[in-house]
């Protein structure tokens, strides 16, 4: 995961103690053993955030966000690993080694940093071009359009004049090369005319990422021109599937949503209307990767596309890749208006804000849309509209949700919703048994549900007592092995810890690094983050010797289940085990 050394990643930890560095970023009380404050990943005003100081680990019991100091340094900075290790490695004064990177990785960092200066000084040298006489037509269109002077400061618009080199000659005056000039993506070549603006006779928006740095622009005709807008191509710092317009501020925001627009108008008008959590992709169609980001600020994405047929195709196109991302989609209608600017300059905040309330969830969007495709006139066709509709409904996983959208729709188009769960079934049932739906619930199938939720919960339960503490550890471990638990997150910590035991030390935050997804790491931290009931000592033996016997339980259970019947011996070890298991006298000191 990264190149520095696992040494050097404990030695910075030792010297970041946790308590120390989020109090740097937010207000911690003590409380109890550990210590509490208002996460900052998500929109909160009550304490869910846990820190432990024992353990050097955090955890949101509200949102989920967990896990050791580096990553707290990376989410709330938004910075990479090695981004992180070296503004804890400069808080410990501790010396990071010189990265020995190869040449070309290092030119290639130098690369990056000079087109970024460049890109700096291109968009100080538009931004201050608007401002001079030279760029009244600029200015003028900007404020024609109703942007405030401070919003044009806020978003650092700038003013490309209508010489086509006058960005080359200041450029080449500071000493930059053509060479690094063609990188750059501010300039164009051809063979007749050399080297000149990519921009000129427009409004520039610069583009910059998360990190506030400027990474390329957009730059508008001042009327009917065309290409209305042109945009920087992807260069070494500019990747288009990657970023978003606006999120620099929107991820400041701290509004319980994010609005995705389509343009970059729509973003500023948006912000100047005080919905400063707008953002919008650039100029390209929405990516899996930019929602992915999103998902690091928000679970909800409101949509407020065009009102045009080009605008309902990009939103239907966005809706899956955001659900992928484990994102909630709504749908901001703007009729009879095209866009969100020309809504907000047409009805103002308040309306805009009611629009946002009324949002059409991403489902019932899609299947309007779907509707339109039908003729309810025809039998035929009515049919195969609801069949399409079932297939729908089945993308949901079975269960409350799928059955509450079930419900919804039937009411919608005016069936019973016996009638309409019949019809998912049978479509489910035809696309091929993976995604039969559910009968309503069976009593045993409940039960078997809730049996597994508790055998989860007591693995998990025992991975925190085994992380509180070395002897607790070992104690634990002369009855449980790492191959007892079923669930394989749980597995994988308890042979880690099992490793790090016997290596010496158990440091339940250096786990972290092990798993790289979100959804692991948020588990892990709940996991070591866990409170053990308070009990009793004896009461505490009680219900830790319960829970070893249920893991023991499950584990059996389990190797029974997955076991080939034909295989006597296996089954003979089983059984063994299992009358083991009966009689097992579980003693801790
Ligand atoms: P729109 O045509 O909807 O523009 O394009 P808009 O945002 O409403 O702009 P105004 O209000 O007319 O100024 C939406 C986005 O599509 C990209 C731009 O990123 C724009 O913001 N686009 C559009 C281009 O890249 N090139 C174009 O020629 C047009
Ligand atoms: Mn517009």
């Amino acid at each position: 995961m990264s190149f520095y050394s696992q040494d050097l990643v404990e030695e910075v930890r030792s010297g970041s103690d946790i308590v120390d560095v989020i109090s740097g970023y937010i207000k911690l009380q003590r409380k109890g053993s550990n210590y509490v404050g208002v996460c900052p990943f998500h929109n909160d005003r009550n304490p869910s955030m846990s820190v432990n100081q024992a353990r050097q680990i955090y955890h949101c019991f509200s949102c989920g966000a967990g896990g050791d100091v580096f990553k707290f340094v990376m989410e709330y900075e938004n910075l990479t690993f090695p981004e992180a290790m070296k503004v804890l490695a400069d808080r410990a004064g501790v010396t990071l080694p010189e990265q020995d990177r190869s040449r070309e990785a290092r030119q290639q960092a130098d690369l990056k940093a000079q087109i970024m200066e460049l890109n700096k000084l291109a968009a100080k040298y538009y931004y201050y071009t608007l401002r001079q006489p030279a760029g009244k037509q600029g200015l003028d269109y900007l404020l024609g359009r109703q942007l405030t002077r401070e919003t044009i400061q806020k978003f650092g618009l700038g003013y490309a004049d209508k010489y086509s080199s006058s960005l080359y000659q200041y450029l080449k005056s500071k000493g930059y090369s053509d060479q690094l000039l063609k990188e750059s993506g501010l300039m164009q070549v051809d063979e007749k005319r050399g080297m000149y603006d990519k921009f000129w006779n427009r409004v520039i928006f610069p583009i910059m990422d998360t990190h506030n740095r400027v990474i390329g622009f957009g730059g508008r005709v001042m009327g009917d021109g065309k290409p209305k807008y042109l945009n920087s191509p992807e260069t070494k710092v500019f990747d288009k599937s990657r970023n978003l317009y606006g999120l620099n501020l929107a991820r400041m925001s701290r509004k319980p949503n994010i609005i995705l627009c389509e343009g970059y108008m729509d973003v500023i008008a948006m912000h100047q209307a005080g919905f400063n959590q707008a953002v919008a992709s650039l100029g390209t169609a929405f990516t899996q990767q930019q929602s992915v980001i999103l998902k690091r600020y928000t679970n909800e994405v409101l949509l407020t596309y065009d009102s045009d047929e080009a605008g309902v195709k990009a939103a239907l196109r966005a809706i899956p890749i955001l659900k992928d991302a484990g994102l909630t989609a709504k749908i901001i209608h703007m009729e009879p208006y095209k866009d969100p600017d020309e809504f907000i300059k047409a009805e103002g905040t308040e309306n805009f804000q009611k629009r946002m309330d009324e949002a059409e969830s991403s489902f019932f969007f899609e299947i309007r849309m779907l509707e339109r495709q039908y003729d309810f006139r025809e039998p035929e066709s009515k049919t195969a509209f609801f069949r399409a509709l079932s297939g729908k409904l089945l993308e949901f996983e079975q269960g409350i949700e799928r059955n509450t959208y079930i419900e919804a729709a039937a009411e919608k188009y005016h069936l019973t919703y016996e009638q309409l769960l019949h019809m998912v079934n049978q479509t489910g049932v035809k696309l091929g048994g993976l995604t039969r739906a559910p009968a309503p619930v069976r009593a045993s199938e409940q039960k078997r549900k809730k049996a597994e939720d508790g055998s989860l919960r007591s693995q998990r339960l025992l991975i925190t007592w085994m992380s509180s503490g070395a002897r607790m550890f070992r104690n634990i471990r002369k009855y449980v092995e790492p191959e007892d638990f079923t669930d394989p997150l749980c597995r994988k910590v308890a042979e880690l810890l099992a490793e790090q035991l016997a290596s010496g030390k158990l440091n339940p935050a250096s786990l972290f690094q092990y798993f790289t997804e979100e959804e692991d790491q948020q588990k892990v931290s709940a996991m070591l983050q866990g409170t053990i009931p308070m009990l009793s000592p004896k009461e505490e033996e009680e219900a830790l010797k319960e829970t070893i016997l249920r893991v023991k339980q499950t584990s059996i259970a389990w190797q029974m289940e997955h076991m080939d019947p034909g295989d006597a011996e296996t089954m003979q070890n089983i059984i063994q085990k299992r009358r083991e298991i009966e009689k097992l006298h579980i003693s801790l000191d």
